[in-house]
């Protein structure tokens, strides 16, 4: 162990992957360095989560390489790296049968061969580092989905990893949950010392904890900076679009999803936003019909973000699956019904409308604007 300790962490070179042939990691160049705090923001269906995953090869790359403090990952043992790396994910998974200190004594125990006095010691120093300590014997059940969340960090530092990655830690979490989250993982940031990279969509967070930004955009780095460089003046177009939103929410839809209260969270998010009555009336209706006469017929599976610029133009971004379903270009009732109806939404609304197909997803853009 004489080598001598690089700079580098965390080194990432040409990294490619692709899902059923379509490309989502494009040539990805990266480096995070040793104690460095490092956020991810950028679009849903950027390759974020696939960059973290590649990183503790929970998906292997389809080509590149990536240096984990000097080591090729791939040619490391697989729970050597998963040790050094600890992940934490947006769905807690928990086990269920498991109190909070048995979830967290878990791996130690058994892969680190730790006793179980010295686990269970470590164990409750993190749960008090996460501010848990009186929950030590409560189920997951019995928890809040913030208190989970906080139990699953103390989990991933019971391993001692020397970097922890974070993906969307924060967006499975109830409003009022997400801070009590934010607060540990910025404690972690200030004390430990620990590399780390953060995907997240809360961006004062972001703003306030990193020593850099990436901005990831179809399938690469577009953009890194310093907080400020990428939050203050970015400089590449793309990114500039993307920071001008001053607050995103996002729904993912499946055939269980739960329609009722919908309209609600929408409503409640443009009032949060100060968007006025009408505009907030117009864009619950516009939802609505977009679901009842196309989404509901057309598509399976639809990940819908709504974001709110500085300016308080209301931007809806739609990315469905299945076949390319462009509504803009349908003329006649005739020819599809359902793509009318969204041609016609858009012309009486005088919305602004934009389509692309972004790695081989239907990705459809409207924009109330705000003076509209
Ligand atoms: N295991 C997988 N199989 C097929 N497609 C996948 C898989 N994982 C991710 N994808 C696709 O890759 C693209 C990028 O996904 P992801 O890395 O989750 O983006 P992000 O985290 O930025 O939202 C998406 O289009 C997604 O559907
Ligand atoms: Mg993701």
């Amino acid at each position: 162990m004489s080598q001598e300790q690089s700079k580098d962490m965390i080194i990432v070179k040409g990294l490619c992957k692709s899902f059923n042939g379509v490309p989502v990691l494009k040539d990805l160049d990266a480096t995070i360095r040793r104690g460095e705090i490092v956020s991810i923001v950028g679009p849903s269906g950027a390759g974020k989560s696939t960059f973290l995953r590649c990183l503790n090869l929970l998906e292997t790359p389809d080509s590149g390489t990536i240096l984990v403090d000097g080591e090729n990952a791939e040619e490391m043992d697989v729970r050597f790296l998963r040790r050094k790396m600890g992940m934490v994910f947006q769905q807690f998974n928990l086990f269920p049968h498991l109190s909070a200190l048995e979830n967290i004594m878990s791996a130690p125990t058994t892969l680190l061969k730790e006793s179980k006095e010295k686990a269970e010691e470590h164990a409750l120093d993190l749960l008090e580092k996460v501010g848990l300590a009186g929950k030590a014997w409560a189920f997951p059940w019995e928890l809040s989905g913030g208190q989970q969340q906080r139990v699953a960090i103390a989990r991933a530092l019971a391993m001692r990893p020397e970097i922890m990655l974070f993906d969307e830690p924060t967006s499975a979490l109830d409003p009022t949950m997400v801070n009590e989250v934010l607060g540990v993982i910025r404690s972690l940031a200030d004390e430990s010392g620990m590399t780390m990279a953060i995907v997240t969509h809360e961006m004062r967070f972001a703003r306030d904890v990193s020593d850099r930004v990436f901005y990831m955009d179809q399938g690469v780095v577009y953009e890194e900076g310093s907080a400020e460089d990428i939050f203050e003046r970015p400089k590449r177009e793309r990114t500039r679009a993307f920071i001008r939103r001053v607050d995103t929410i996002r729904f993912e839809l499946d055939k269980d999803f739960d329609y009722f209260g919908f309209d609600a969270k929408i409503d409640d998010f443009a009032m949060k936003h100060l968007v006025e009555q009408e505009r907030r009336e117009l864009l619950v209706r516009l939802i609505e019909g977009l679901f009842d006469n196309f989404f509901f017929l057309k598509v399976d599976e639809l990940v819908f973000t709504l974001g709110i610029t500085e300016k308080k133009d209301v931007e809806l971004r739609f990315m469905y699956g299945g076949p390319e379903c462009n509504p803009l270009l349908v003329k006649e009732a005739s020819e599809d019904a359902a793509s009318y109806f969204v041609r016609s939404i858009i012309e009486q609304n005088k919305l602004e409308a934009e389509f692309n197909v972004i790695d081989g997803k239907n990705v459809m853009e409207f924009v109330l604007l705000a003076s509209s």
